[in-house]
C-alpha cells in the first residue's frame, strides 16, 4: 500500500505498486471525473528551492483536480531559508501544516533528509543532480502508453548525462524490466556517473554502451530521451557555452531513426530539439508533460489514502 509512504528515489516503490499507479493514471486519462474530489480537505505543500514549471504546476494542478488545496513557495528567497533556517527545521514545521510535502532542492540527499524529519509523506521533486522520481513515473507512463510495455526496448539517453537527474532516475528504474538495453550518448565531459553504470546496470546485468555521436546509434533506438545541458550545475560559464549545443536533434538526423521510435524530453528544452520536429508524430514530449499530471494525481491520491493502491 502506498498510503503514508515517501517517494525519494525510483526504487522506493515495487514494480507491482508502479503498475497499479500506471493503471490509475490511465483511468484518470480515460475518464476526466475519476478521483475528482477524492482529496477534498487535504493540503499539499510544494517547497521549491529551485526553479520549476512542469513539476510544481503539475503537482498543484493534480492536487486541485483531486479537490485538495496547495500552499508553499516557488522561490526560497521568500521562505525562512533566506534567514538561515535549516532544511530540517523548515520541513518539521511544514509537516505540522500539510498532509504531504513535495520538495525540490539543489542539494543531493536533501529529500532523504527531509523524509527523516517529516511527520507526513515527502515526495522528491528533484535533489540536485541526483534523482527525480516523479519525472520517472511520467517517463515510464509515457513509454507504457505509447509502446504498450516497459520491457524489451533500447533507450538512448542523450545530452547532459552527468548532471541530468531525470536520466539517473530513469536509467535506474528501467533496469528493473526485462529486455532493456541502454545507450548513453554524451560528450566525454558529461558522461553518466559510475553509480548508475557500475552501481546499477552492471549489477543488474543490463547491457549498455556509450557513444559520442547520436548519428552513430540513432537507428538502433526505440526511445530517444533528449536532455538539456544543466547550466545551473556547471562550475564555469565557458564549459557550459562550449557544451550547450553539442546535440541538436533535427529532421535530417531523424531520417535514420526507426519509424516508431519515440522522442522524450523532460523539458524545459533549450536548443537540443529543433522546433521543426514538434509536429513529428514521434515527438511525444508535450504529451509526456500531460501524463505527468495524471501520474501525479494517481500518486497523491494513493499516498494520501484516497484510493487503495
Ligand atoms: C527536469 C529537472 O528539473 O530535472 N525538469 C523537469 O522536472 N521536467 C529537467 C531539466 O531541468 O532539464
Amino acid at each position: 500500500m502506498l498510503k503514508g509512504r515517501h517517494l525519494i528515489e525510483p526504487g522506493d516503490f515495487s514494480l507491482e505498486e508502479l503498475d497499479r499507479l500506471f493503471f490509475l493514471a490511465g483511468k484518470i486519462e480515460d475518464d476526466g471525473r475519476y478521483l475528482r474530489e477524492s482529496c477534498r480537505g487535504k493540503l499539499l505543500a510544494t517547497l521549491f528551492f529551485e526553479p520549476s514549471t512542469r513539476t510544481r504546476l503539475s503537482f498543484e494542478a493534480a492536487m486541485l483536480r483531486l479537490g485538495g488545496s496547495c500552499l508553499g513557495f516557488a522561490e526560497p528567497g521568500s521562505s525562512s531559508a533566506a534567514k538561515g533556517e535549516s532544511l530540517s527545521d523548515t520541513i518539521r514545521t511544514v509537516s505540522c501544516y500539510a498532509d504531504a510535502i513535495v520538495m525540490r532542492n539543489p542539494k543531493e540527499g536533501a529529500a532523504l533528509l527531509a523524509s527523516r524529519v517529516s511527520l507526513v509523506p515527502v515526495i522528491n521533486a528533484g535533489d540536485g543532480g541526483h534523482h527525480h522520481p516523479t519525472q520517472t513515473l511520467t517517463d515510464l507512463l509515457t513509454i507504457r502508453r505509447r509502446r504498450g510495455e516497459l520491457g524489451n526496448l533500447t533507450i538512448g539517453f542523450c545530452g547532459d548525462l552527468k548532471f541530468g537527474r531525470t536520466v539517473h532516475s530513469l536509467a535506474k528504474a528501467l533496469s528493473r524490466y526485462s529486455g532493456i538495453r541502454e545507450v548513453f550518448i554524451s560528450p566525454p565531459e558529461l558522461t553518466v556517473p559510475g553509480y548508475i553504470t557500475k552501481g546499477v546496470l552492471e549489477k543488474e546485468k543490463i547491457p549498455y554502451s556509450e557513444a559520442e555521436k547520436l548519428e552513430d546509434v540513432i537507428k538502433d533506438l526505440d526511445v530517444l530521451y533528449m536532455t538539456r545541458v544543466q547550466k545551473e550545475r556547471f562550475f564555469n560559464e565557458e564549459d557550459y557555452i562550449r557544451l550547450k549545443d553539442f546535440y541538436v536533434l533535427t529532421k535530417d538526423k531523424m531520417k535514420n531513426a526507426k519509424k516508431d521510435m519515440i522522442i522524450l524530453h523532460p523539458l524545459p528544452r533549450v536548443n537540443e530539439i529543433a522546433v521543426e520536429l514538434d509536429d513529428d508524430p514521434r515527438a511525444v514530449y508535450f504529451k509526456q508533460a500531460q501524463y505527468g499530471m495524471y501520474v501525479r494525481m494517481a500518486l497523491l491520491a494513493s499516498i494520501l489514502g484516497a484510493v487503495p493502491c
